[in-house]
């Protein structure tokens, strides 16, 4: 099975287990909503793909590493789009799930795929118990308080935000908890992975200010202007276009550098650049050239 088609099954039996006997169909329908169709997939490809480097002797704890990741993903972005953070009425090109099934629905479909994010490691445990418990450590420290996307999150509830510490959190923690658990499914250290998902999580935060500078919401599926509207710091308002753009290169070269080295080494670093050529939008891609 290719990458994606490993990705797609994992999270729906995933997903199955959680809709299973006695569900409330609305709740069960709604998580659906939340994970397929998927957006870019980009952290679950990550994991495996370090995963993959790092010689993949367990797939069934890697498959069950890139839901966990992916799964938690899904469920900050209905949290995010809920009127008390962005109240944003579109996600992935369709009505965000609040606007689809309601505030509570939305609400409880985050809680329920974040619980099944860790069911999910937990329940791939026999595979390798020692290795599915430093996972589950992994996801809770990306996930929650103090470096987690919750950590994240909660900056934009302060007076002063600490710009670094925010961006770090809110989108390069799961990054990060992608590129050390692919690692750690596959028997190795977390540790020297870490700056791997820290650097790619930087470069698409840039790439994702650009996004939302350039494109229409049309072409991204979501309101596009946020920042600006809503005054939140970003690297275009900082370094303008031009700047962004290349902070981005300069941030990319660090991420392949970064790689630990390891079996898969150089087609883990291909494997980064071609996945960064798609994060950078077309009309900043002309000033990359
Ligand atoms: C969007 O993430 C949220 C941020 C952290 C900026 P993605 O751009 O990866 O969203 P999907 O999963 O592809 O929709
Ligand atoms: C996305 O953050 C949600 C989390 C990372 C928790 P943003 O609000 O910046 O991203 P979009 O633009 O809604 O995808
Ligand atoms: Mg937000
Ligand atoms: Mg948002």
């Amino acid at each position: 099975m290719d990458l994606s088609g490993r990705i797609e099954s994992a999270i729906s039996r995933a997903i199955a287990e959680g809709q299973a006997g006695a569900a409330p169909p609305k709740l069960a329908a709604a998580l659906d909503y939340a994970v397929t169709p998927g957006g870019a997939r980009i952290r679950p490809t990550i994991c495996l793909n370090v995963a993959m480097a790092c010689g993949d002797d367990k797939p069934d704890l890697a498959d069950a590493a890139a839901t966990a990741v992916e799964l938690i993903h899904c469920a900050s972005l209905v949290h995010d789009d809920m009127p008390c953070f962005d109240n944003a009425d579109i996600r992935r090109g369709k009505p965000a799930l609040h606007k689809a099934y309601g505030e509570p629905l939305a609400l409880l479909a985050g809680d329920s795929l974040i619980v099944a994010g860790f069911e999910v490691l937990a329940r791939a445990a026999h595979h390798d118990c020692q290795r599915a418990i430093e996972l589950i450590r992994i996801l809770g420290q990306r996930t929650g308080m103090p470096y987690g996307i919750c950590a994240g999150q909660g900056w934009e509830s302060e007076d002063k935000i600490d710009l670094s510490a925010y961006h770090r959190a809110k989108t390069g923690a799961l990054f990060i908890a992608a590129t050390s658990m692919g690692a750690v499914a596959a028997g190795h250290e977390a540790e020297p992975w870490e700056e791997l998902g820290d650097r790619i999580g930087e470069a698409f935060q840039v790439a994702d200010d650009l996004k939302d500078a350039l494109l229409d919401a049309e072409t991204m599926g979501k309101p596009a202007g946020q920042d600006a509207a809503n005054g939140r710091p970003s690297a275009v308002a900082e370094l303008g276009v031009d700047g962004a753009v290349q902070r981005f290169k300069d941030i990319l070269s660090g991420a392949i550098a970064s790689i630990p080295s390891c079996p898969g080494e150089a087609r883990l670093a291909q494997m980064v650049r071609m996945m960064a050529e798609r994060l950078i939008p077309e009309p900043a891609s002309q000033v990359a050239e």
